[in-house]
């Protein structure tokens, strides 16, 4: 009897054991996981929306058309569809691209574990939707859409997207206002695409390709920034790294794509050239600065022993005491806005690089994210104290231009990424901190890849996003004008039918009423304007199903945050660049969804005032100037120390729940053993 006692005893030890330690990677729940986060990018879709999948979302701003295109069928411009960079209603183009390429990358890296957890066709339905906007912006050879929406416009209204009723701006490169950042990074997700979708859909994939061909040439030929080409762009995604880090990644994935070995000869000239292996080293890899993604592809074709060296720099500074601030509960974290995203994406590198030691940094990361160090998820909807109230104007949906009302966002944005804690781990879910609460294309990107990585094994497909139904608009727009300081010095005035000019490359179309399906005049050169509609009837109520989830009703908040620190460039030894800026370490300043709010420079023209219907201001803001946000640069220079010692994690509370928990086990059953 007391034999066999102990024998069970020591049996139920063992399996628990067994399962708190395999419990960390559980393959699926990383498929729901997965899910959810693909899921985020439907919520983030514009235009005429083909199907339900996010129950609140409608159809939005189906007059987005390049000058002198003609409607389709349904009387939708041609640029209408495509994604909203964030909680906004702007697309940008440059991270829009970047996103997809690492959708596509990670497609190729991870298909089969996308395959296993019954994800393939959302998944290539997600990549394609971005994809096919890609295509359409590009208006010829030479000729590629910037940028739709003016962001001092849009971020000085806080409505969803389903509201917006006046006509958008379209800003483009072309041969004498070239972007070279953004031809590159266009044909590096068209020639993605054209490998991810090369079996599934062989047509499509080709078209993806010539585009590609034709998009690197353009960016190539026609060397420049895009953000001074298109200053509209520069306030939100300035090119802090200048283009030399895109002229290779175009060129790697050129030669991915095709195997044409001028692709890759050119991709090592300019990465030799240029430094660009180094300008990544103590960095982040994202939407602005690709060099670590280009070295790793360099060193995964090639082979080469020094690419090899700049990825394991790269992953040396990323691990803990290598250079980058861990805030206590092990979050490698680069800077202040968003720190979870850069997270990812390094993240996501460090699977396809795929290490023991580099796979454990990435595990560890995501354990974080998904708040199995902490106690506190940084993904809404998913895991215990998760977000809720991310920076969302549709997730959100205030009828009263009102980020403040309702108190929490009336839809969960299930699978967003957010942009995650301080460096001491302090975080609130407080939708106006869009340093900690933003969410965005390229933060969901990298988190998507690694997830993928994790997700191997599990067969079936997973959990459906519950959520609500009915209809997403509502009630008529109220729009109040700009309730906050404006960004910068410009002009914008929401409710003011006004313009003005500025830059040369914008057209601002012009179109009816948006609601009926016109046709529209559009003058491709001047930067005129327009009305529409300024009432807007777009009546309908029903909000379906609130977010239940309480909590957080305390948030308050420091809006100001802006902390303006050390940028320290580490510039990279880029000594000759001819058109290049500056290198290193790039300031996440103007990143997306800069909100009125911060700015602390500029004069906030704050027009405050309840202005019924009208938002209409298509104002082509003439903001120059400083990029906003400001930033954290951490930036001190890589020792060289410690080589991705990520694994050497301090105990983290997540760790001591589960060995406390075997602690108990273990006495308890000394305990049994002894009674018996
Ligand atoms: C997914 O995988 C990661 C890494 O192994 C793990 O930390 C996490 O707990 C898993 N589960 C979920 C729900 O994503
Ligand atoms: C580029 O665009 C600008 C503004 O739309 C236009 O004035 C210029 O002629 C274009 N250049 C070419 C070569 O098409």
């Amino acid at each position: 009897m007391r034999n066999n006692n102990s024998l069970i005893s020591i049996i139920i030890f063992i399996l628990f054991s067994i399962f708190l330690s395999t419990n960390e990677i559980n393959a699926d729940d990383n498929c729901s996981t997965l899910k959810q986060a693909i899921l985020f990018y439907k919520a983030q879709r514009a235009g005429r929306l083909p199907d339900k999948d996010i129950s609140w979302r409608g159809d939005s701003v189906l007059t987005d058309a390049s000058p002198g295109s003609s409607f389709d069928s349904n009387g939708d411009g041609d640029l209408s569809k495509g994604y909203f960079d964030a909680g906004d209603g702007v697309k940008f183009g440059l991270p829009m691209s970047w996103t997809m390429t690492m959708l596509g990358w990670n497609f190729i890296e991870y298909s089969s574990n996308i395959e296993s957890c019954g994800l393939t066709d959302l998944y290539l339905n997600v990549l394609k939707w971005g994809t096919d906007y890609i295509l359409a912006s590009h208006l010829s050879d030479n000729v590629l859409v910037a940028q739709v929406g003016d962001g001092n416009v849009d971020h000085s209204v806080w409505q969803p997207p389903e509201f917006i009723n006046y006509v958008r701006p379209v800003f483009l490169i072309n041969s004498s206002y070239p972007g070279t950042e953004l031809a590159m990074e266009a044909a590096s997700a068209l020639a993605a695409a054209s490998i991810a979708f090369k079996s599934s859909n062989p047509s499509y994939a080709s078209t993806c390709l010539s585009h590609a061909k034709a998009l690197h040439n353009f960016g190539n030929t026609y060397q420049g920034s895009y953000s001074v080409s298109v200053p509209q762009a520069s306030a939100f995604y300035n090119s802090y790294s200048g283009y030399t880090d895109e002229l290779v990644w175009g060129s790697v994935w050129l030669y991915k794509a095709t195997g044409d070995s001028s692709y890759l000869t050119l991709a090592e000239n300019y990465y030799t050239t240029n430094n660009v292996g180094y300008a990544g080293t103590s960095n982040s890899f994202d939407w602005d600065q690709t060099a670590t993604g280009s070295s790793l592809l360099l060193y995964k074709l090639t082979g080469k022993e020094f690419y090899k060296q700049m990825v394991d720099q790269t992953l040396s500074y990323w691990s803990k005491g290598g250079g980058i601030t861990y805030t206590p509960g092990g979050l490698a974290w680069i800077r202040e806005w968003g720190p979870c995203r850069y997270a990812m994406s390094m993240a996501f590198l460090a699977t396809v690089y795929g290490t023991d030691s580099s796979l454990q940094f990435a595990q560890n990361q995501l354990s974080y994210v998904l708040g199995d160090k902490t106690g506190q998820s940084f993904v809404v909807g998913l895991g215990s104290n998760h977000p809720i109230n991310p920076h969302h104007r549709a997730a959100h949906h205030s009828t009263t231009n009102d980020i403040n009302n309702p108190v929490n966002n009336l839809y969960m944005l299930y699978g967003a990424l957010v942009g995650g804690p301080g460096s001491d781990d302090s975080y609130v879910d407080d939708r106006s901190d869009y340093t900690k609460n933003e969410v965005a294309l390229d933060y969901n990107a990298g988190f998507v890849g690694t997830l993928s990585y994790f997700a191997k094994g599990s067969s079936s497909s997973t959990t459906t996003t519950s959520t609500t139904t009915s209809n997403p608009t509502s009630t008529t727009s109220t729009t109040t004008s700009n309730p906050t300081p404006t960004t910068s010095t410009t002009t914008s005035n929401p409710t003011s039918t006004s313009t003005t000019t500025s830059n040369p490359t914008s057209t601002s179309t012009t179109t009816s009423n948006p609601t009926t399906t016109t046709t529209t005049t559009s003058n491709p050169t001047s930067t005129s304007t327009t009305t529409s509609n300024p009432t807007t009837t777009t009546t309908t109520t029903s909000n379906p199903t609130t977010i239940t989830t309480s909590t957080n009703p305390t948030t308050t908040s420091t809006p100001a945050t802006t902390t303006t620190s050390t940028s320290t460039t580490t510039s990279s030894g880029d000594g000759t660049t001819t058109s290049e800026t500056t290198t290193g370490d790039l300031v996440t300043s103007g990143d997306s969804n800069v909100t009125p709010t911060v700015q602390p420079t500029s004069s906030s023209s704050t027009s405050s005032g309840t202005s019924t219907g009208t938002s209409t201001g298509t104002s082509t803001g003439t903001s120059t100037g400083a990029p906003t946000g400001t930033s954290t640069g951490n930036s001190q220079n890589p020792p060289g120390v410690e080589k991705d010692g990520s694994s050497s994690d301090a105990l983290s509370l997540g760790d001591i729940i589960p060995l406390s928990i075997i602690t108990l086990f273990i006495l308890s059953s000394i305990h049994l053993l002894l009674n018996n």
